[in-house]
């Protein structure tokens, strides 16, 4: 019966996903792991990833961390503004997104810096010592990119 009702309209209609001969393909989560170096630190300063590409909408989910011995030095900000700038020169992605706890100030300060665009809050979502808070996720399209960081885009 379900199998009947699905042939009432397009499965793209109903889903974002990538689909092919009228199936999805299963999203492709395995991470593309960059390392990030800074001027005078003889170790890696911050790590970003990216991963779930959606050839469909063109987008990609990302995620990041710098080494807990350089915080608080702008070490973030530049990777992540690097990083972006160089998967929209290097890709055909038109937007990347990412999730992240509204309590996580120093990751929702980096990403409002970067005129990230805050999509939406995923109510009650994260989990922390049995407490639920609130999740962000935010956005940069192609577009945007293009207006706000124009300085940071690699050679
Ligand atoms: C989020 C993270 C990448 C930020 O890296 P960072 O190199 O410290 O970031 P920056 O130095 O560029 O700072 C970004 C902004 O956050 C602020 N900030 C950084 N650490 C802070 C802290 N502990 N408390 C309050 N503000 C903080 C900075 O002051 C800056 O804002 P400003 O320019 O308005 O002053 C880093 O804290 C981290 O790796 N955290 C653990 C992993 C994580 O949470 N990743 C995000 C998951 S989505």
């Amino acid at each position: 019966m379900f199998a009947e009702w699905n042939q009432s309209c397009r499965l793209e209609e109903r889903t974002c996903r990538p689909v092919v001969n009228g199936k999805r393909i299963p999203p492709d989560i395995a991470p593309i792991t960059w390392a990030f170096f800074a001027d005078g630190v003889d170790e890696i300063a911050g790590r970003f990833h990216y991963f779930d590409v959606n050839p469909r909408n063109q987008s990609a989910e990302f995620g990041y961390m710098v080494n807990p011995k350089f915080r608080q030095q702008g070490i973030g900000t530049k990777m992540v503004a690097l990083a972006i700038n160089n998967l929209f020169a290097t890709t055909d992605l038109n937007k990347l997104y990412c999730q992240t706890a509204a309590f996580n100030i120093p990751s929702v300060k980096l990403l409002e810096k970067l005129k990230f665009h805050r999509d939406g809050v995923l109510r009650e979502h994260h989990e922390l010592d049995g407490k639920l808070y609130d999740d962000y996720l935010y956005s940069i399209l192609r577009r945007e990119l293009r207006c706000t960081h124009k300085s940071s885009q690699p050679p």
